[in-house]
């Protein structure tokens, strides 16, 4: 995608313009950022698959009044009978990840490919009934709302007060204060940064689909690279030395931390981090690891001469050492590395790129495809 282009998504900014006025730092409402929007997934499909196991869906409840007191939250799988008439008014369905079930919600990424693959989290879909919505709130994601059938008025504001409504199965901020209301159409668009107050409710039937951006919390990401190096330190190159204390003498205060331990403690750690390399590849490992609940069904063989596409599920990222795919690394250079870049760019390869690559590329290609993790295209 060439970012300095102007897109009618982006309300004629380009990609490059967007992110230097907007991104993480104010919202962007479009009008007809996407003309013609269908739902990527009919009502009654939607319902069939909040019904199976391994989609996450929850399901919002506001019937006893209209005030927020009187949200009720449960999860799902939901069989079709057992979610409310749609006549009803003031209910709201959701699935998140639809794009890792349904390949058009997975298309619907595309267009957004101007971030970095590392940020997507997924595409979540709404269902709502007349007077619908999950209440006046946060998130910690980035996030682009797009409405793609009936109207629904969104009302925002940024967050003085972040107290939340005591007692409810949902965090609603207890006293928002919007500063701005729309109401948006099919093909309309809000673009929100993280710690924006929203309040969307339908007017009418509605669905609504939000791309959102994960952003890393420092003590999740934290806990989360030290556990994926402290595997890595396993190899047996760097030795999983042990603790030593042969010049330890008889103590008289023993509840006194030993000095050595310490010293061992902090060379490992350093140890650990001396190779710049060990952070990418444990940064790229996690970027990249499918998401919970995610599984593969193994796929035909990968014929000779044909191109390949990426499964939905599949993230694929690299640096400049490494190209990670599905939590797995491999080490790239030269041409393959070009190769495998422009895979992970563009979530595809033609039969003249696959043919490029060495022998030894194709053949993890090969293995790729029979873990249903690419598949072939024309
Ligand atoms: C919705 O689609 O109802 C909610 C989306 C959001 O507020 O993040
Ligand atoms: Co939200």
């Amino acid at each position: 995608m060439d970012v300095t282009l102007p897109l009618p998504l982006l309300g004629g900014l380009s990609p490059a313009q967007f992110m230097r006025r907007h991104w993480q730092k104010k919202p962007l409402l479009v009008r007809q950022a996407w003309p013609g929007v269908r739902p990527p997934i009919g009502r009654a499909a939607m319902f069939d698959l909040a019904g199976a196991e391994g989609v996450e869906s929850r399901l919002l409840t506001r019937f006893d009044g209209p005030l927020d007191a009187n949200m009720r939250l449960r999860h799902g799988p939901f069989t079709r009978r057992s979610l409310p008439p749609v006549s009803k008014p003031s209910w709201t369905l959701l699935l998140q990840g639809l794009d890792l079930h349904w390949q058009p919600a997975h298309d619907m990424l595309a267009p957004f490919r101007f971030v970095p693959e590392a940020r997507l989290d997924d595409l979540m879909i709404s269902w709502a009934s007349d007077g619908g919505g999950v209440g006046p709130h946060l998130d910690s994601y980035d996030v682009f709302l797009l409405q793609v059938q009936g109207q629904r008025r969104w009302r925002i504001g940024p967050v003085a007060d972040r107290s939340l409504v005591p007692g409810l199965p949902v965090r609603i901020l207890a006293n928002f204060q919007p500063t701005e209301e729309w109401l948006l159409e099919p093909g309309d668009m809000l673009y929100l940064p993280p710690l924006w107050g929203h309040d969307g409710v339908a007017v009418g039937e509605c669905m609504t689909c939000s791309v959102g951006f994960r952003a890393a919390t420092a003590t999740t990401l934290a806990q989360e690279l030290l556990h994926e190096i402290a595997d890595s330190l396993e190899a047996p190159d760097t030795g999983d030395a042990m603790y030593r204390d042969t010049r330890q003498g008889a103590t008289a205060t023993p509840g006194q931390m030993p000095a050595g331990l310490h010293e061992f403690a902090e060379k490992i750690l350093q140890r650990a981090l001396a190779d710049p390399k060990t952070l990418d590849h444990a940064l790229g490992v996690l970027m990249s690891e499918p998401k919970p609940r995610v599984w593969f069904e193994p796929g035909p063989h990968l014929a000779a001469g044909s191109g390949v596409r990426l499964d939905r599920r599949t993230r694929m990222v690299y640096d400049a050492w490494h190209v990670f795919i599905n939590g797995e690394s491999f080490v790239a250079g030269g041409r393959d590395a070009r190769l495998m870049h422009g895979l992970a760019d563009q979530r595809q390869l033609s039969a003249a790129e696959c043919h490029q690559l060495s022998a030894q590329a194709r053949d993890l290609l090969g293995d790729w495809a029979d873990a249903g993790w690419v598949h072939a295209s024309a």
